[in-house]
């Protein structure tokens, strides 16, 4: 079995509930704050690990108490921390998050993950069956220094474009597996997508990210996710279930992804799993604290097996 190493951020999510979001300008009341550990690297790690990986998070913590309480988590959850990084020199990332009829909108300031450098991503050894993971919430010259290591041992690298920004040229290409919503596609397409669309216009915008072998995985929220797998469309329904907080799903089904793919699993199985992985998570509230446990991912496999 293969190894799961995250080079990502990790954030405190502050949570503020409330009816409805307000609009520009407008004061609304809400009804909780709460604290949820989360950050797209962070949950992603605890994704992969709670599925059973052997996962590594590379990042950067503040050295306050928001870093303190997230290690204590991380560690909880099973994520080694061996390449995690205590700095003086910035404050924990903090997410600024309001969740209204289990839709966000978040404000990331990403304070120490904004220091993750191409130096800290160097001691991880990496081997040809790990699987490497980043997204865009930590500096691209760092994703890069980790993409080209692990391609130089053919190692599998994702790269989840969250939140939606240009790709570096060179980064793009160590890419195996893209993994993106549809506003992210529409924006590296260069693309106007809707939800309404003909699915076969978001085939088209993910085949024309698929370059060489590169396998694009599009989240598509409810409806479920479509992968693009050689130039092929491969459609996986999402499940009907109550959504609670919506935050954190797309980083569960890139962790899940890269457990199933660690454990060497087809691929269509990876993605048929990663998708009710995400479909089990949105059903609570909190980012990291809401990724499955196998047991619950395989009850709601058997469930949709049964329906
Ligand atoms: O993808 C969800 C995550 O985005 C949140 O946990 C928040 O920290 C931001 O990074």
């Amino acid at each position: 079995m293969g190894r799961v190493f995250v080079a990502g951020s990790i954030n405190m999510d502050v949570v503020a509930t409330a009816e409805r979001h307000p609009r520009v300008g407008e004061t609304v009341a809400g009804s909780a704050v709460l604290y949820f550990p989360g950050g797209k690297g962070a949950n992603q790690a605890v994704a992969a690990a709670k599925l059973g990986a052997p996962t590594t998070l590379i990042g950067r913590l503040g050295k306050d108490a928001f870093g303190e309480q997230l290690r204590t988590f991380l560690a909880a959850q099973g994520v080694d921390l061996d390449f995690v990084k205590d700095t003086a020199e910035a404050h924990t990332g903090t997410a600024i998050i309001t969740v209204a009829n289990a839709d966000n909108t978040i404000v990331v300031v990403p304070g120490a993950n904004a220091l993750v450098s191409p130096e800290d991503v160097t001691a991880p050894v990496f081997a040809r069956d790990d699987v490497v993971v980043s997204q865009l919430e930590i500096p691209q010259r760092a994703i890069l220094a980790v993409f080209r290591r692990a391609t130089q041992v053919r190692a599998t690298t994702i790269l989840n474009v969250a939140p939606a920004m240009e790709v570096d040229d060179e980064l793009l290409t160590l890419v195996k597996i893209l993994v993106l919503n549809e506003s992210e596609l529409s924006f590296l397409a260069g693309t106007d997508l809707r939800d309404c669309d003909d699915p076969a216009r978001f085939v088209e915008a993910a085949r024309s990210l698929g370059r060489k072998d590169r396998i694009v995985c599009v989240t598509l929220g409810k409806r479920g996710v479509l992968a693009v797998v050689r130039g092929q469309p491969l459609f996986v329904a999402g499940r009907p279930v109550k959504v609670a907080d919506t935050t954190g799903a797309g980083d569960c089904f890139v962790g899940a992804l890269a457990a199933s793919i660690a454990r060497q699993a087809a691929f269509r199985d990876a993605l048929y799993l990663a998708n009710v992985a995400a479909s089990v998570c949105v059903q609570r509230m909190g980012a990291a604290p809401s990724m499955p446990t196998p047991a619950e991912v395989e009850a709601a496999m058997v469930a949709g097996l049964a329906n």
